[in-house]
């Protein structure tokens, strides 16, 4: 049985008192349950001081997104061994925003993923197709293609580190949230593709979030489809009162 994993993707949302504030009422709420796994994924300029904040919780802590480089000469970039050294023990890679507004391709996703693999972060790499691509009939073909390329050359000891999240592009942020039928076709598609990657044991053990405009009022309709085994949530995980009702579990 899969634990169910929910995921707060804050995005360039939040400054240091309100993160603080948030990070403070999750831990309380947490305190002593464990029926799933809840990590955060603050900007990178607060990383450190949440990781610390959680520190002893069960609450992992995670950033936005590396760079592919171990080290050097790339102004801007974060490496994974930096995420590391303050704390971070996920990434998130592959997001749509970081696709299509920063035009990130597969092969640099997977060359993310190789690094932050190497430095010991578990991964959630992001899959998903454009309302344009759904509506072409290529949504099995673009998550397919993302998937595969974006796991080139990973070994199955190392795909025990990543999550998949399944995140429709039209749903990121928008209010339109994937109905049972589309949500559990595309998990199960994906759930497929990582069986004949690897094997059908370890697609069995992987755990494929959804994603895409989750609240409060439709997570328990999300989480009840059979291999959608959590959440990736943008808008919701910016506030306890929104947040804190989508972690009770299945
Ligand atoms: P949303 O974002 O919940 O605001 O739609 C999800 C995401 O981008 O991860």
């Amino acid at each position: 049985m899969r634990k169910p994993f929910i995921a707060g993707n804050w995005k360039m949302n939040l400054e240091r008192k309100t993160a603080l504030a948030l990070v403070h009422q999750l831990r309380d709420h947490l305190a002593n349950r464990d029926t799933v796994d809840v990590a955060v994924f603050p900007p990178f300029v607060y990383v450190e001081e949440i990781a610390r904040t959680l520190k002893g919780t069960k609450i992992a802590v995670g950033a936005q997104n590396c760079c592919d480089e171990p080290h050097g000469a790339f102004t801007g970039e974060i490496s994974a061994a930096q995420l590391v050294d303050v704390g971070a023990t996920h990434v998130l890679l592959g997001h749509s925003e970081r696709r299509h507004v920063y035009g990130e391709s597969d092969a640099l996703v997977n060359r993310k993923v190789h690094a932050a693999l190497d430095k010991g972060l578990a991964v959630i790499l992001c899959v998903g197709e454009t309302l344009e691509q759904r509506q072409g009939k290529q949504t099995e073909k673009v998550i397919g293609a993302q998937l595969t390329l974006g796991l080139q050359g990973i070994s199955a000891r190392d795909l025990l580190k990543i999550t998949i999240a399944y995140e429709p592009v039209w749903a990121i942020g928008t209010g339109k949230v994937a109905t049972s039928k589309q949500a559990g076709e595309a998990h199960a598609y994906l759930r497929g593709v990582l069986g004949g990657l690897f094997t059908e044991s370890l697609a069995d053990q992987t755990r494929i979030q959804y994603g895409g405009s989750v609240k409060p009022d439709n997570v328990k309709e999300l989480l009840a489809v059979r291999d959608v085994d959590g959440a990736l949530v943008g808008g919701a995980s910016l506030k306890a009162e929104t947040f804190l009702p989508l972690l009770g579990g299945r």
